[in-house]
């Protein structure tokens, strides 16, 4: 019994991921490929069609706005502005985008978008810092944090205090429609300033917070599903059918005997 222990400690994790729903965002994002393979009803951007060239330059020019952020640095880079006076926070956009395998090849228009908008939302007074993260090549970052491509992901990091205590930063997490996100939903979001009513989240992926940080299990955990995610897609079929199974033979065989001795303890009623 000891192996399925840890297979019990991995269900309510599981269920948490529910919240920000990375396995059913995968399910559904395999879902919309599968339609774009079928269907040309995909509706299209509402702006205007972004040439190659203008594609190029906005590239660069995000380039030189956003930190480009990895495993390895994002504590480092997402940081507070230290000649801020306290009690300051430093606000930090990051947006989440993929490739082929974490996106299913879809986040090109939302990543388009947002490099576009970056010049934009930069002007805007009292602009956050702007951080980008590619899942396709920090997969384990994004499944510790449990985000689904694309994304944006908003911190509000506050100075530590004099005494050196830092209080927890804030973050909101806003997933956007691969198909639909277009600048003037980031205008919306940043500019508007919407993302402010998005509740903030609070579970175990807290990227500061967080159970799984507090006790060093995101790496972990982004591995894991990782695993998962290379998993051949019938694995989690077989996983569940035999666990169903095992558990409805269980239920033909009858109560356990401390189940029926429980059962008769109980006062009639
Ligand atoms: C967006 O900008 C980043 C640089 O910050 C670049 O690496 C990426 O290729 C750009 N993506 C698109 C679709 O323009
Ligand atoms: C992603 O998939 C498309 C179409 O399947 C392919 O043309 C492209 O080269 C792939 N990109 C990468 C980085 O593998
Ligand atoms: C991206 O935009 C182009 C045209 O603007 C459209 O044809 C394509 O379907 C869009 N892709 C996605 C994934 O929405
Ligand atoms: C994304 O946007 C499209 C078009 O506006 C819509 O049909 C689709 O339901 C949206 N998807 C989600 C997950 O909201």
């Amino acid at each position: 019994m000891r192996f399925s222990s840890g297979l019990i400690l991995a269900l309510p994790a599981l269920a948490v991921a529910e919240e920000q729903i990375p396995l059913l965002d995968k399910v559904k994002g395999f879902f919309n490929m599968a339609t774009a393979a079928v269907s040309s009803s995909i509706p299209a951007m509402p702006s205007a069609p972004i040439n190659a060239a203008s594609t190029k330059a906005a590239a660069s020019a995000a380039a030189a706005i956003q930190h480009r952020i990895t495993l390895e640095n994002w504590k480092e880079v997402l940081t507070v502005d230290p000649t801020a006076s306290p009690p300051t926070a430093q606000d930090w956009l990051i947006f989440a985008t993929g490739g082929n395998s974490t996106c299913f090849g879809l986040c090109g228009n939302a990543t388009t978008a947002w490099n576009t908008s970056l010049p934009i939302l930069a002007a805007k007074p009292n602009a956050p810092k702007f951080a980008y993260l590619d899942c396709e090549t920090e997969n384990i970052l994004c499944n510790s944090w449990s985000i689904g491509a694309p994304a944006l992901y908003y911190f509000q990091i506050p100075k530590p205090l004099a005494d050196q205590s830092a209080p927890v930063p804030t973050v909101r997490y806003q997933s956007l429609n691969r198909t639909s996100t277009t600048t003037e939903t980031f205008k919306h979001l940043i500019v508007d300033n919407e993302i402010e009513k998005v509740e903030p989240y609070e579970g175990v992926f807290h990227p500061f917070n967080g159970a799984l940080q507090k006790y060093n299990l995101a790496i972990p955990y982004g591995y894991v599903t990782w695993g998962f995610a290379k998993m051949p897609s019938w694995m989690p079929m077989i996983i569940i059918s035999f666990l169903s199974r095992s558990f409805m033979n269980k239920r033909m065989a009858g109560p356990t005997p401390a189940e029926s001795r429980a059962a008769a303890a109980r006062p009639a009623q």
